[in-house]
C-alpha cells in the first residue's frame, strides 16, 4: 500500500474502500456502490478507539487491515465525483483521524455477466505504528474489551454487532469478526442471567 495515498487526479471520479464502519454508515455522497474486495489483508480489531468507540484511558477496538498473504478481505467501494472530493476526503480524514492513513489498493469487482474487475480505490489504513494500536490479543480479552466500552459515537458493541450483520447481509464469512459476536454475546447472556 502507499502511505498518504492522493486523492487528486485527472479522472472525473474516484473510489474509496471501506472494510469497517464505512460499509455500513458511509456519511458522504457517492455515485455508485460496488460490492469487493483486496487481496492479501485481513479484517482485524486490533485499531484503538478512543473518539469513537471508546474514550481515553478506556478504548474500544474497532477495525483494521493486517497484511495476510493468501486472504482477502471483503468490503464496498464507493465512487466520489470529482465535484464532492475535497469535501468527501476532509471529512472522512477527520472520522477517520484516529491513527487511519490513506493508502491505495486494488479492489477485485465483480459485474454479473461481465466477469472480473479491478478498481483502484483509497482505503483508511491503521498501520501497526500508529500510537492508538492495540494489535493482537486472545478472543475472549478483545471480547470483554469490546463490550464494556463506549464512546462518542457509541457502545463498542453496537460497531461489532453492525460489522457481523453487514457480513452477514453480503453473505461473507469473517471468522475473526463471528467469533468476536458470539464472545460477546454469549458475555452478555451470561451478565443478564
Ligand atoms: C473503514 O470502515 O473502512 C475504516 C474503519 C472504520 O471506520 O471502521
Amino acid at each position: 500500500m502507499a502511505r498518504r495515498a492522493p486523492t487528486e487526479g485527472t479522472a472525473p471520479s474516484c473510489w474509496v474502500f471501506g472494510y469497517g464502519s464505512l460499509v455500513w454508515r458511509p456519511d458522504f455522497p457517492f455515485e455508485e456502490r460496488r460490492s469487493g474486495w483486496i487481496e492479501g489483508w485481513a479484517r482485524r480489531f486490533w485499531q484503538g478507539s478512543t473518539d469513537h468507540r471508546g474514550v481515553p484511558g478506556r478504548p474500544g477496538r474497532v477495525v483494521t487491515l493486517i497484511p495476510s498473504p493468501g486472504d482477502r478481505c471483503w468490503g464496498v467501494a464507493y465512487r466520489i465525483s470529482d465535484d464532492v472530493r475535497h469535501a468527501v476526503f476532509d471529512r472522512l480524514d477527520y472520522r477517520e483521524k484516529g491513527g487511519y492513513e490513506r493508502d491505495e489498493v486494488i479492489v477485485h469487482v465483480s459485474s454479473p455477466g461481465q466477469g472480473g474487475e479491478l478498481l483502484r480505490a483509497v482505503v483508511y489504513h491503521a498501520a501497526a505504528d500508529n500510537p492508538e494500536y492495540l494489535g493482537h490479543a486472545p478472543t475472549p480479552e478483545i471480547a470483554r474489551q469490546i463490550l464494556l466500552a463506549e464512546g462518542p459515537s457509541g457502545s463498542n458493541r453496537d460497531y461489532l454487532f453492525q460489522m457481523a450483520e453487514a457480513l452477514r447481509s453480503a453473505e461473507e464469512e469473517d471468522t475473526h469478526v463471528f467469533a468476536l459476536e458470539r464472545a460477546v454475546r454469549a458475555m452478555l447472556d451470561e451478565r443478564d442471567r
